[in-house]
């Protein structure tokens, strides 16, 4: 099991944090408050990974690449000096990794506030034709992970009276996904189990948002093998990581329990109610063939 921990704490976060707690509207403790980010290094996670340091949230950031990780801490150090940031390079697609970061988060005596559940990639195919491993990783990242991550650290949020959890489900999660099967399965779950621990932990100083976004150019894209480029560059499909980050981190720190980027996304999701099931595989088995030619048998 691959692991290192690094551990950073500086002093003088900040020159005068209460005036500016003020003028973001935050709670004036909030900088004492620390979020734990996994998929931190790139894409949608490091953008919110940004949107923490901004406002001087202690961050631990958790992804499978040591090398980027330490680049972001690095990049992060530079434009917040002092801010605290710890990180974590583990395979969140192997069993016990959960249990892991919570002996480490023991270890640290740190405690975690905000948890962001990020970390995530695709898969394109006929399920016939597809890898199991990297199915079976993918199943295990999106959903046990991030639901033992969660069931290990909501207690403690619960107890204490505070916390927020943002879970990054997709527009995919809405709706049947031939040629990614898998990943829309994976990302219903994610969606329907935050929007219902969503409404349990109601009134209890917690709250759980789950961000659905759709098209967005960043490494899970090119992962998953280039598709139309008029279709990524296309300003009413495609969304930037960083509007999409925004969007989830506003919708975090409102309490909100579904947050969806872009307006031709949050159409699509209204539409789709009214569209037969069928229909709507249908629908989704043709854009993805649209995007990626390649696709088509
Ligand atoms: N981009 C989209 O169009 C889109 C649309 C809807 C939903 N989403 C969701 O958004 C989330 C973030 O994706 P993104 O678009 O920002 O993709 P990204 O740029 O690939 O970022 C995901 C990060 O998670 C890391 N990661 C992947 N597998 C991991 C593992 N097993 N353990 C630890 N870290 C791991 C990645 O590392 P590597 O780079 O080494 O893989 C990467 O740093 C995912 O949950 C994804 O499903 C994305």
């Amino acid at each position: 099991m691959a692991h290192t921990q690094e551990y950073t704490m500086m002093n003088n976060v900040t020159s005068n944090p209460s005036q500016r707690d003020s003028i973001r509207g935050l709670p004036s403790n909030h900088q004492r408050k620390t979020a734990l980010v996994t998929g931190a290094s790139g894409g949608i996670g490091w953008q919110l990974a940004q949107l923490l340091a901004q406002d001087q949230y202690g961050l631990i950031l958790i992804d499978i690449r040591e090398k980027q990780l330490m680049e972001a801490k690095q990049q992060l150090l530079e434009n917040w000096p002092g801010l605290q940031v710890e990180t974590i390079t583990a395979d969140l697609a192997e069993k016990g990794m959960a249990e892991h970061i919570q002996q480490t988060l023991l270890d640290e005596e740190r405690q975690v506030d905000i948890l962001i559940n990020n970390a995530g990639f695709g898969t394109l195919g006929f399920f016939w034709d597809t890898s199991w491993e990297r199915e079976s990783q993918m199943i295990h990242l999106h959903v046990l992970t991030l639901t033992h991550l969660t069931k290990l650290l909501l207690p403690g949020m619960v107890k204490r009276g505070y916390g927020k959890i943002l879970n990054v489900a997709s527009l995919a999660g809405f709706m049947p996904g031939p040629l990614s099967a898998v990943y829309n399965a994976s990302k219903a779950y994610v969606l329907a189990f935050s929007e219902a621990i969503a409404n349990e932990v109601r009134g209890k100083g917690v709250t759980v948002t789950v961000l659905c976004p759709g098209l967005t150019p960043t490494g899970f894209q090119a992962a998953v093998g280039v598709g139309d480029p008029e279709l990524t560059a296309n300003r009413w499909i495609s969304t930037s990581a960083k509007e999409v980050a925004l969007t989830g981190y506003q919708a975090m720190q409102r309490g909100r329990t579904i947050a969806i980027p872009g307006t031709i996304n949050k159409l699509l999701v209204q539409a789709h109610r009214f569209l037969p099931r069928n229909m709507a595989a249908r629908m989704v088995r043709w854009a993805q063939e649209k995007n990626r030619s390649f696709l088509k048998k």
